[in-house]
């Protein structure tokens, strides 16, 4: 009897607890209240198809949360301030670590490779001999096929509360590319609110790499509303226009004069519908940027994005040569995310640091080329702030 009084008194305190944590109702003096989730190991959960998972939670000085998991090296969730200094969950993903197990889960947080982005046709050739990789997308391979590594069980080789690194290494010939592929990608989270993303990987036989972050912001909240509304600056003044299955056509465009001139900060929304072929094409954004050369300390400031109802600022820096910018047109209620809204269109956007989008078809691009021996090394940097 007592126990269950005990119980009855546990169950109303977590009721309690839990009624404070549902979203509320938006207000004008807190305009980030909807905006709260939070992820906790054990409703997370500890297996995914019969194999350890776990969440990583990387919490810095001021409260700020960055949640991970070895399943696909995912990021899961990012708790930042808004400008009223109310934690807001900028990242869009699922609660528990099995939702991500689902061919039909549109890549949320994951590094995706070993090419990230497309190969035209699902072929490419090195050294005479010509590889095909599976056709997942059209007639192309996107994001390293059926199998990419956005489905890899990854090893944790480090993790404290300030970052995590994962491993793994892809056999020879998965999902048809070339040399056994020893990847490792370390996350870090800074006391600044700074999450750097390091990549490294070696391969025992000559074989293409592109690895990136697939993260879908919304820096007004997950599940929110559009992104439409988002401020974007992308210090990029050429983009490499495509064809009608998205795959670059070999030139580097001018963005001036064209919806893709995002060289001045406007909003996302502004030419979004616009009457032009390339955005048909993508049904919105869906494109590589060419980064200007304005390399500090090795880093290219890609891109500077504002939530427009919470002023949360993020700013991208790479050593990459290109940003895909793809503004979430293939989202449409497919998916329920953390806070149990859906994945409506454009509600989340991806800003992808990466090489060119085809470099193993395309001669005049940036090469993406590992040969053995040779180590694949590259960083970016998203910094998180607010406006006054
Ligand atoms: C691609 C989109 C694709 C999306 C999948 C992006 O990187 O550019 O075309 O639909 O990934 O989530």
């Amino acid at each position: 009897m007592k126990r269950n009084i005990a119980n009855l008194f546990l169950g109303g305190a977590l009721i309690g607890l839990m009624s404070c944590q549902q979203p509320q109702k938006q207000t004008a003096e807190n305009p980030s209240d909807t905006l709260h989730t939070i992820l906790d190991s054990a409703s997370f959960g500890s297996k995914v198809a019969g194999k350890d998972v776990k969440l990583y939670t990387l919490k810095n000085a001021s409260g700020s949360t960055a949640y991970l998991t070895n399943f696909g090296a995912r990021l899961v969730g990012l708790m930042v301030p808004d400008k009223h200094g109310t934690l807001t969950d900028v990242v869009l993903g699922f609660d528990k670590a099995s939702s991500y197990n689902n061919p039909a889960e549109p890549y949320f947080g994951p590094i995706v490779g070993p090419f990230g982005n497309r190969i035209a046709k699902g072929k490419f050739t090195l050294d005479g001999e010509t590889f095909t990789t599976p056709t997942n997308n059209g007639p192309n391979t996107l994001h390293g096929g059926k199998k990419g590594l956005h489905f890899a069980n990854w090893e944790v080789k480090e993790a404290n509360a300030k970052m995590v690194t994962f491993t793994y290494t892809l056999p020879d010939r998965h999902e048809g590319f070339p040399g056994n592929i020893s990847m490792e990608v370390t996350y870090s989270w800074s006391d600044n609110n700074e999450l750097t993303i390091h990549y490294q990987a070696t391969s025992d036989k000559k074989t293409v790499i592109n690895l990136t972050n697939h993260a879908y912001f919304n820096l007004n909240g997950e599940g929110s509303g559009t992104i439409l509304d988002h401020q974007l600056k992308v210090f990029a003044d050429k983009y490499t226009p495509v064809d009608s299955t998205l795959i670059p056509t070999g030139e580097l465009a001018p963005v001036k004069g064209t919806p893709f001139d995002f060289t001045v900060s406007k909003t996302i929304g502004k030419d979004i519908e616009q009457d032009n072929q390339q955005l048909k094409f993508g049904k919105g954004y869906d494109h590589n940027f060419v980064l200007n050369e304005t390399k500090v300390d090795g880093l290219n400031h890609a891109v500077t994005l504002t939530g427009d109802r919470t002023g949360i600022v993020m700013e991208i820096y790479t050593q990459e040569p290109g940003i895909q910018f793809y503004s979430g047109n293939f989202m449409g209620n497919k998916v329920t995310l953390k806070n149990g809204k859906t994945d409506s269109f454009r509600t989340g956007l991806c800003l992808e640091p990466q090489h060119f989008p085809d470099s193993p078809n395309q001669p005049n691009f940036p090469s993406t080329v590992l040969n053995p021996g040779d180590t694949y090394s590259t960083k970016s940097i998203y910094k998180f702030s607010t406006t006054k």
